[in-house]
């Protein structure tokens, strides 16, 4: 049985709710700063959302992430959205299993795969940028950020970009819509949509992600049907919307930072590095494990069947790992700019990182090519939320063109 409110020593015990605190809805980021971050306490247990730890020391959070024996990862969500969906592939496979579809996978997300990628993200990019940023005054995310993630992530699965809106609805519905019976709906719809996809790619087949993994064969090994789908599942709810959740961060920053706004335009050959310290200080996801087993750790008695989370944006901001760590600096050490928790660690590390990395430099190449100011038109005007992927929700901007 998990641990239970009453059980737990009241030096450990916190009051923050990582989905429905109010000050999520206003500045995701700066509250978690301002609670978590704040904290001393490297290990607490909250009683919202089903009862859960939050694991907030980057090197305890990696200890988590890099043990998938013990702390297991099934199922995901704070608290998990399960019914009527498969269980997710590679994110909830067991140990054993995760190993062969890692390598089944691995061909389809490799560097010089995402490199055939690149030319349709820079072509949708500029079509994109071209069409809005005349207009000055928009909001980053909705006409620009999403338009290029979702757009890149339904040509590269072969799904059809005119019902974006929808896919959008369903997906964030799945996450954070206010019943739990409405968040099932949208899941079933994903479901049945990409049933629907798969059994499609069968009957007439394509070169995009669902035909790789309909064809891809290792040592002599192809993936079932089912296998195929519940991946499509996975990447549905991975990737549709991060790399935009992702930009949006980090044209906030940008905004607020004119000094090295106005550098890396000078200077394009430093985005590359400072991607890397823009996933750092964005660190959105807050992920969770499952405790397989009663375990001490670190003075907190972990029963089996807890939820364990490792917010990402606040291990990343740890100083005990990361020097100075509110600082945006791209100049880390090698070990410090590859530690950071944003595609995760260990075992589940984001296998869409290459491409994820990619969107987001094209995105940004392209915008500094032709935006010469950017400001926030009101810092009120921001808005976000947090749960188990954290984001904005509006960002509005106005620019001036070169
Ligand atoms: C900035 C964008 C992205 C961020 C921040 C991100 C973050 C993450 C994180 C934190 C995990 C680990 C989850 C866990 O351990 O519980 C993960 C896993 C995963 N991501 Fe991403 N992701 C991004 C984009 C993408 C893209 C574009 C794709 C696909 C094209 C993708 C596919 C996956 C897959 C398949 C997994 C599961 C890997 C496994 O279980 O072995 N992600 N991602």
């Amino acid at each position: 049985m998990p641990t239970q409110l009453n059980e737990v020593p009241e030096a450990l015990l916190s009051d923050f709710d990582i989905v429905e605190d109010s000050g999520l809805f206003v500045d995701p980021q700066q509250r978690l700063l301002d609670s978590l971050v704040k904290d001393p306490r490297d290990v607490v247990y909250t009683p919202h959302n089903g009862g859960h730890w939050l694991v907030t020391s980057h090197e305890l959070g990696r200890e988590i992430l890099s043990n998938a024996e013990l702390f297991g990862s099934f199922p995901i969500g704070i608290p998990a959205n399960m019914a009527q969906r498969p269980r997710l592939i590679p994110l909830e496979s067991d140990a054993s299993e995760h190993r062969r579809y890692r390598r089944l996978l691995l061909p389809i997300f490799e560097p010089t795969a995402v490199d055939r990628l690149r030319m349709g993200a820079e072509t949708l990019a500029a079509e994109v940028l071209d069409e809005v940023l005349p207009t000055g005054e928009f909001d980053f995310l909705w006409k620009v950020a999403k338009p290029i993630s979702m757009g890149l992530f339904v040509r590269q699965l072969g799904l059809e970009p005119e019902r974006l809106d929808e896919f959008y609805a369903w997906e964030t519905g799945f996450y954070r819509a206010p019943s739990m019976e409405e968040r099932v709906a949208c899941g079933e719809k994903i479901g049945g949509y990409l049933f629907e996809v798969v059994r499609r790619h069968v009957e007439q087949p394509s070169d995009d992600i669902v035909g790789m993994l309909l064809d891809v064969e290792v040592e002599g090994e192809k993936l079932a049907l089912e296998e195929v789908h519940a991946i499509c599942y996975l990447l549905f709810l991975a990737s549709i919307d991060t790399v935009a959740t992702m930009l949006s961060f980090i044209i906030r920053h940008l905004a607020r930072d004119k000094i090295l706004f106005e550098n890396l335009k000078a200077d394009r050959s430093k985005i590359a590095d400072s991607v890397d310290e823009f996933l750092r200080m964005h660190a959105f996801i807050n992920l969770n494990r499952i405790c397989e087993q009663d375990t001490e750790f670190h003075g907190a008695q972990f029963k089996a069947g807890d939820n364990i989370v490792v917010p990402s944006f606040v291990t990343d901001r740890d100083e005990r790992t990361f020097s100075d760590p509110d600082t945006f600096n791209p100049e880390r050490s090698k070990k410090e700019r590859n530690q950071h928790h944003a595609f995760g660690a260990g075992a589940h590390k984001c296998i869409g990182l290459h491409v994820a990395k990619m969107e987001v430099r094209v995105v940004l190449e392209a915008f500094f090519d032709r935006v010469s100011s950017l400001e926030l038109l009101s810092e009120k005007a921001v808005t976000g939320h947090g749960g188990t992927t954290m984001g904005l929700d509006t960002l509005p901007i106005k620019v001036t063109l070169d």
